[in-house]
């Protein structure tokens, strides 16, 4: 599964962990930027990694910034993204199971590292359910 992801400077940190991380689950990793700590403005990331999911060029994305907020909020807005912004690992998995979310949007600011990657693996590993009324619904959502 082939897996973008990007943050800001305010989530550059779990980019780097989370990407090592992933890597050693066997998923193959585009890195979007940011590159360092320096300030950067995150709706110009979350773009990027949202159009390459929803062109189907990456069959998953992740976003990183302070509170995940900002990320979630850009990669709405892309057509044919369906992001969660998650602090739990029961929403990680209904995300998947119910929305069959493609973009995963984290606050560094607001989860330990340690719950970050338990988030981000349950998310990558559960798939979406296919239940009729969860396809519909989610047909709904592009109309
Ligand atoms: C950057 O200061 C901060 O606003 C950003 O990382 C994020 O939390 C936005 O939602």
């Amino acid at each position: 599964m082939k897996i973008a992801i990007g943050s800001d400077h305010g989530g550059f940190e779990y980019k780097t962990k989370i990407a090592e991380y992933i890597k050693t689950l066997g998923y193959e990793v585009e890195d979007f930027g940011t590159n360092s700590t320096k300030s950067c403005d995150y709706p110009v990331i979350a773009k990027e990694v949202s159009r390459a999911v929803a062109e189907g060029k990456f069959d998953r994305g992740i976003l990183i910034c302070g509170t995940g907020i900002g990320m979630s909020i850009v990669a709405n807005k892309v057509k044919g993204v369906r992001a969660a912004l998650c602090s739990d690992t029961f929403s990680a998995r209904l995300t998947r199971e119910h929305n069959n979310s493609n973009v995963l949007c984290l606050g560094q600011r607001v989860i330990g590292l340690g719950l970050a990657l338990d988030i981000v693996e349950i998310w990558l590993e559960t798939e979406f359910s296919n239940e009729e009324r969860h396809k519909k619904r989610i047909s709904l959502i592009e109309d």
